[in-house]
C-alpha cells in the first residue's frame, strides 16, 4: 500500500508515460523525484510544476543516464524507483549504439547501480511488449504470452536481470503496447507520433507489425499496481488489445473521418504475431485495463 509521504523517483518524468505515473503518484500523496534533461527547458519542467500537489511534493532533477553521478543525486532518498528514461526515435537512427543502444542499457545499469547504493527497496523497470517479438526459436503454432520472451541473448536488457539477481536487488517489469491517449507534456513521444503521421495521411506500412495498443493511465496504474504489490515479480505485459495494423488503421479511421487516414490493404503483415492474455498477470493483481480507454475520456 502507498505510504503517504513516501519518496520514490520516476526517471523520465518529463516524458509521456512518465508524466502520467508523476500525476497518479502525486494524487496518491507520493514525493516524488523527477528526472528531465535540461532543468531551462520548461518544455519538460512546466507540465510537471503545474500537477496538483507539486508544490510541495515534487522535486525536479537533471540526470543524463550515462553520468552516474547525476543518476545517484536523483535517486538518493529515495524508497523506490520507476526506471522510464529512454531515448525514443521514430526517425532513422543513424549510430544505433550511441543513440539507443548506450542511453537504454549503460543507462538502466545505472539506474539499478544508483538504486542498490542508495538503499532503493524496489525497481520498477518500463521494458516494452516488442521484447516478446524476437523470439526466432519459439514454434510458429504457439501463441505468444507472458511465457514468451525473446531469446535471452537476442534481448540485450539480459544484463538488468543478471545485474538484479547479482546484488540481490528488487526488479520487476512492465512491458506495455504501444500507449497513447491525452498528452500532458507539449512533446509527443514515439506512439502518439505514430498516430499523427497517420491522421496525415501517412500510407508506411511495417513488416510483421501488431499494434497492442494501451492507455497511458492503466499503464501509470500498472507500474504504480506492482510497485506497491510486493507478490509482484518479473514480467508484467500490459496491452488493452491486439490487433492488425492494417485493423488498427481501419479504426484510426472510423473514429476520426474528418481525416485522410489510408486504407491499408489486409495483407501487409504476412506474419502477424499472435498474443494471447495481454494482461493476465495484471488482471491478476487486480488491473482493470479499460476498451480504448473509455473511461477516460476528457479526463486530461
Ligand atoms: N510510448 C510507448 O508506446 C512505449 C511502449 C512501450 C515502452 N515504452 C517505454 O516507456 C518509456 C517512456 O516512454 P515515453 O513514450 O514516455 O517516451 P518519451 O515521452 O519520449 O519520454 C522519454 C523520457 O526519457 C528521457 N530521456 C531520454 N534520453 C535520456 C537520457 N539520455 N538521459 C536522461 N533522460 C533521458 C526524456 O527526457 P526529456 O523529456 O528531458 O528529453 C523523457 O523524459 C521508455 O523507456 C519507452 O521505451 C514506451
Amino acid at each position: 500500500m502507498a505510504k503517504e509521504g513516501e519518496v520514490v523517483c520516476v526517471t523520465g518524468g518529463s516524458g509521456c508515460i512518465g508524466s502520467w505515473l508523476v500525476r497518479e503518484l502525486l494524487d496518491r500523496g507520493y514525493t516524488v523525484h523527477a528526472t528531465v534533461q535540461d532543468l531551462k527547458d520548461e518544455s519538460e519542467t512546466k507540465h510537471l510544476e503545474s500537477l496538483e500537489g507539486a508544490e510541495t511534493r515534487l522535486r525536479l532533477f537533471q540526470i543524463e543516464l550515462l553520468d552516474y553521478a547525476s543518476v545517484l543525486r536523483a535517486l538518493t532518498g529515495c524508497a523506490g524507483v520507476f526506471h522510464l528514461a529512454s531515448p525514443c526515435i521514430v526517425d532513422q537512427v543513424h549510430d544505433p549504439e550511441k543513440q539507443l543502444l548506450d542511453p537504454a542499457i549503460k543507462g538502466t545499469i545505472n539506474v539499478l547501480t544508483a538504486a542498490k547504493e542508495a538503499g532503493v527497496s524496489r525497481v520498477v523497470v518500463t521494458s516494452s511488449i516488442s521484447s516478446i517479438t524476437p523470439s526466432p526459436n519459439w514454434p510458429a503454432d504457439v501463441v505468444k504470452a507472458e511465457d514468451c520472451w525473446s531469446d535471452i541473448e537476442y534481448c540485450k536488457r539480459k544484463e538488468a536481470w543478471d545485474f538484479s539477481k547479482e546484488k540481490g536487488l528488487d526488479v520487476v517489469v512492465v512491458n506495455p503496447g504501444t500507449v497513447m491517449g491525452p498528452v500532458i507534456p507539449p512533446k509527443l513521444n514515439a506512439s502518439m507520433l505514430m498516430l499523427v503521421r497517420l491522421l496525415q495521411g501517412c500510407t508506411e506500412t511495417y513488416e510483421n507489425f501488431f499494434m497492442g495498443s494501451v492507455h497511458f493511465k492503466d499503464v501509470a496504474l500498472a507500474h504504480i499496481l506492482v510497485y506497491e504489490n510486493k507478490s509482484a515479480t518479473g514480467r508484467h505485459l500490459c496491452v488493452e488489445a491486439i490487433s492488425h495494423y492494417g485493423d488498427f488503421v481501419a479504426k484510426v479511421a472510423e473514429l476520426y473521418p474528418e481525416y485522410k487516414v489510408p486504407r491499408l490493404p489486409k495483407d501487409t503483415q504476412p506474419g502477424l504475431l499472435r498474443v494471447k492474455d495481454g494482461s493476465k498477470k495484471l488482471d491478476g493483481l487486480g488491473l482493470t485495463i479499460h476498451s480504448h480507454g473509455a473511461n477516460y475520456q476528457g479526463s486530461c
